[in-house]
């Protein structure tokens, strides 16, 4: 299926079913062994801050943590709180986002995160919020490129950070009100397949040497397509951080998980209007980002039957138009019952995931090699109303 899943990984699925039932996430261990140690390789010299993101699954945190030693880059006070849980001190993680709360800024302030600060106004926000914090300062390279419009975060248009022409400002300002600017953010957007996109945004930000102060700190983000010469991106981005004199961090997410993941849905029938369609127990509330980013993802049955090829849509079970997984996916003779795969579903597939429709969102489990470990239990009915229930008072509500 993809040669970078162990074998046994793929023999274990229907086993998965048994245990667990469907839909169910899986992962591969060994793949996920294999990413991060391509990476560490790929960026010898460099601060990993995994983007929870990504997979934000507290079991993942931990092992993460523990054998790669990686930070976190966070995007949220929970996201932050998850990667206090899996054990990182707290000037490991990284605090982003384009709207922090104060609650958020605080959080960081508290445990001593480095703040990735996005406009002018939040210079004024950590100021007051989280005084003398570590900060960095993210820049918007208004460069375009090749990716889902949903996913571009660093084209002019974008909420994303400081435009190129107001940095040295924001940088200065910073300073002024006391922060501990540590250096500059980038970070381009998801899904980057073209390495150029990278050298054009490295040369913009190279460009800003001269008119801001030192730079201790370059955080290049993530976004690394999973087809990306991985060693020849970290060679560019070494020299980069080298011509800053400063200590290269990055923040990749899809590229550790998106592989070592997939969604194992069962057909529950088959239908025909104008079009042909498989309908699984999946849906747009496990799998969002066909929907979302118009992403492709290759659907694999379990089980070949030897019967003549058909051409099919996967259509979820959610009561929605716009809920098809897949378009034209061949399938020999499919029938009700029979497992399918939806592969590279590692990456913001489970953290995407739903209660929409009042569906329970998925079980999640890891094959270490010989068995299968959960990492989360499915959700169940009082999970979702516990929050409707409690008649909580007035106090608990949220103002930022
Ligand atoms: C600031 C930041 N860093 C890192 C990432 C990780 O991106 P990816 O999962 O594509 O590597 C994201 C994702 O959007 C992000 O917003």
């Amino acid at each position: 299926m993809d040669a970078s899943q162990s074998p046994s990984f793929f023999a274990a699925l229907p086993e998965l079913a048994v245990q667990f039932g469907t839909p169910t996430y899986a992962y591969d261990w060994a793949t996920l062994r294999e990413r991060a140690t391509t990476l560490r390789a790929a960026f010898p010299d460099a601060q990993v801050r995994y983007a929870i993101k990504a997979n934000p699954n507290v079991n993942l945190l931990e092992r993460l943590k523990s054998e790669f030693e990686f930070g976190f880059d966070a995007v949220s006070g929970g996201e932050v709180h998850r990667a206090l849980y899996a054990g990182t001190p707290g000037p490991d993680i990284v605090l982003n986002g384009p709207g922090k709360l104060t609650a958020d800024f605080a959080l960081a302030h508290e445990v001593q995160a480095t703040l990735v600060l996005d406009s002018h106004d939040e210079v004024h926000r950590a100021a007051r919020h989280a005084p003398g914090a570590r900060v960095l300062i993210r820049v918007n390279p208004e460069l375009q490129v090749g990716t889902h419009d949903h996913l571009a975060t660093g084209n002019g248009s974008a909420k994303f950070g400081v435009l190129l022409k107001d940095v040295p400002e924001v940088y200065l300002k910073a300073r002024k009100v006391g922060l501990n600017v540590i250096g500059l953010h980038v970070h381009i957007g998801s899904s980057i397949d073209n390495p150029e996109d990278f050298t054009q945004a490295f040369a913009k930000i190279q460009n800003l040497a001269s008119s801001v102060g030192p730079v201790e700190v370059l955080d290049i983000g993530g976004g690394f397509g999973l087809t990306l010469d991985l060693h020849a991106l970290g060679q560019k981005a070494t020299r980069l951080a080298q011509a800053f004199q400063a200590e290269l961090w990055i923040e990749p997410g899809r590229y550790l998980v998106a592989d070592a993941g997939i969604l194992l849905t069962r057909i529950v029938g088959l239908k025909r209007t104008h079009r042909p369609f498989v309908i699984c127990d999946a849906s747009m509330t496990e799998l969002l980002r066909p929907m979302l980013y118009g992403s492709r993802h290759a659907v694999l049955p379990l089980r070949e039957r030897h019967a003549p090829p058909s051409v099919w849509d996967l259509a979820g079970s959610a009561c929605e138009a716009g809920d098809v997984l897949a378009r034209d996916i061949t399938l020999h003779e499919p029938v009700e019952g029979d497992l399918l795969v939806i592969a590279q579903a590692g990456a913001y597939g489970a953290s995407m995931a739903s209660n929409y429709l009042t569906r329970l969102r998925p079980a999640e489990a890891v094959w270490d090699g010989v068995q299968w470990v959960q990492w989360r239990r499915r959700d169940i009915l009082s999970d979702l109303l516990a929050a409707e229930l409690a008649a909580a008072p007035a106090v608990g509500a949220h103002h930022d």
